[in-house]
């Protein structure tokens, strides 16, 4: 079923809160439904939207959006073989339903992606990360409907050009609307805990468990040297979940878009410049966090870089940059504009190239 509205309020439709409009707002519940769609009467461009929760709209937007709500998902049987599962889920699943369908099944692969807001459709395009993992490291096949020739297509995960929060999709913006998209889970015991103090965190919430006698069942192996107990994706979920509620702007209470930038990646040269000018300040022990990448290149949390910058908690208008995650900035009075909140990051921008010589890129699309 395809629905049109005119005109449509997006103030409750992007987690920023910006109060902004759009020419057109156009809803969708079966692929099919868009080779019924007379694309060229639509007000141009066309701008697919998810849960409209990395974007900041800095204006009303002249175009029409397009929103999933395809929200079917089913296991490929004919794919799936052994320990490894095949699961197709609909653009329009919500990511993080997505996730606890997976964990209340027992399938690995995606646990630590939990409470990531966003749909299943948009984790493609934004390659979404945390905790060590990425949504392209467990995507076999993304399926679209490529605007131009009227197919569907199915661009398979090398072809995706997964990178840190980058994808083919985001370098063809307005060609390709991703329909759905085809994960690679295990029911093979794989937890991945080494981002961190994940880890640690899982223990902990572990031993809470067994404390509280919740229904973790007895375990069939050791895990780490921890307890005898069941280490399984439902743990881990709730201990990211746990994690990321610490830190991170509660959704739907405080307008924000997660992470408003990315983790630079520098060469050694600005990293070892990163470090002299922060152990002449505060002292030869103090320390950098960084991790190694290939080829050389170190990434240094942004979050460190703006806390060093005195930013943490700073507000400028209603906007302003979290407490607990400096990495994000939020509407913090409900009622910031796209220029407070532009404002703000050019000043963090500006004084980190200013300080450290290096250039903080957004992580959020500006629209
Ligand atoms: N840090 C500080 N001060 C702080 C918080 C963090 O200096 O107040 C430093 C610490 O050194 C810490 C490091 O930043 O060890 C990393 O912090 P954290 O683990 O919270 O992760 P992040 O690099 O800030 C990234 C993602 C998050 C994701 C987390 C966990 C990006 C842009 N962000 O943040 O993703 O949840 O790792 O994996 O890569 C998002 O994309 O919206 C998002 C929230």
């Amino acid at each position: 079923m395809i629905k049109i509205t005119k005109n449509k309020d997006l103030g409750k439709l992007n987690t920023f809160g910006m109060k902004v409009k759009s020419a057109c707002y156009l809803t969708y519940t079966e692929p099919d439904d868009l080779c019924k769609i007379d694309w060229e009467s639509l007000p141009q461009p066309l701008f697919p939207m998810g849960s409209g929760s990395n974007l900041l709209f800095t204006k009303d937007f002249p175009g029409t959006i397009l929103h999933s709500e395809y929200r079917k998902i089913s296991i490929l049987e004919e794919q799936s073989r052994g320990d490894v599962v095949y699961v197709e889920a609909g653009a329009g699943v919500e990511f993080d339903d997505f996730c606890q369908w997976a964990a209340s099944k027992g399938y690995w692969g995606i646990e630590n992606l939990s409470g990531i807001p966003g749909t299943v459709g948009a984790s493609a395009v934004q390659n979404v990360g945390a905790y060590g993992v990425e949504a392209g490291d467990v995507i076999s096949q993304v399926n679209c409907y490529e605007l131009a020739s009227g197919n569907f297509v199915c661009i398979d995960a090398k072809d995706c050009a997964f990178a840190y929060r980058d994808s083919f999709f985001k370098h063809h913006r307005g060609k390709y609307i991703v329909t759905s998209v085809v994960f690679r889970l295990s029911t093979l015991f794989s937890p991945q805990l080494d981002y961190g103090h994940l880890q640690e965190a899982v223990e902990r919430n572990m031993e809470f468990v067994k404390a509280q006698s919740n229904p973790y069942l007895p375990c069939i192996e050791p895990f780490y040297g921890m307890p005898q107990m069941q280490l399984t994706p439902m743990l881990v979920r709730d201990t990211v979940r746990i994690i990321r509620d610490e830190k991170l702007p509660p959704v739907g209470k405080v307008g924000s878009a997660g992470s408003f930038f990315k983790n630079p990646v520098v060469s050694a040269e600005t990293y070892n410049k990163v470090f002299s000018t922060v152990c002449a300040e505060k002292g030869a022990d103090a320390k950098v966090p960084h991790y190694e990448l290939e080829g050389g290149l170190v990434k240094i949390p942004a979050a460190f870089l703006i806390e060093y910058c005195g930013f943490k908690g700073a507000s400028r208008g209603g906007a302003a940059v979290w407490e607990k995650q400096p990495l994000v900035l939020v509407n913090a009075s409900g009622k910031a504009t796209a220029d407070d909140i532009l404002g703000l990051e050019k000043e963090i921008t500006n004084t980190i190239k200013q300080k450290f010589g290096i250039e903080l890129s957004p992580e959020v699309d500006h629209i």
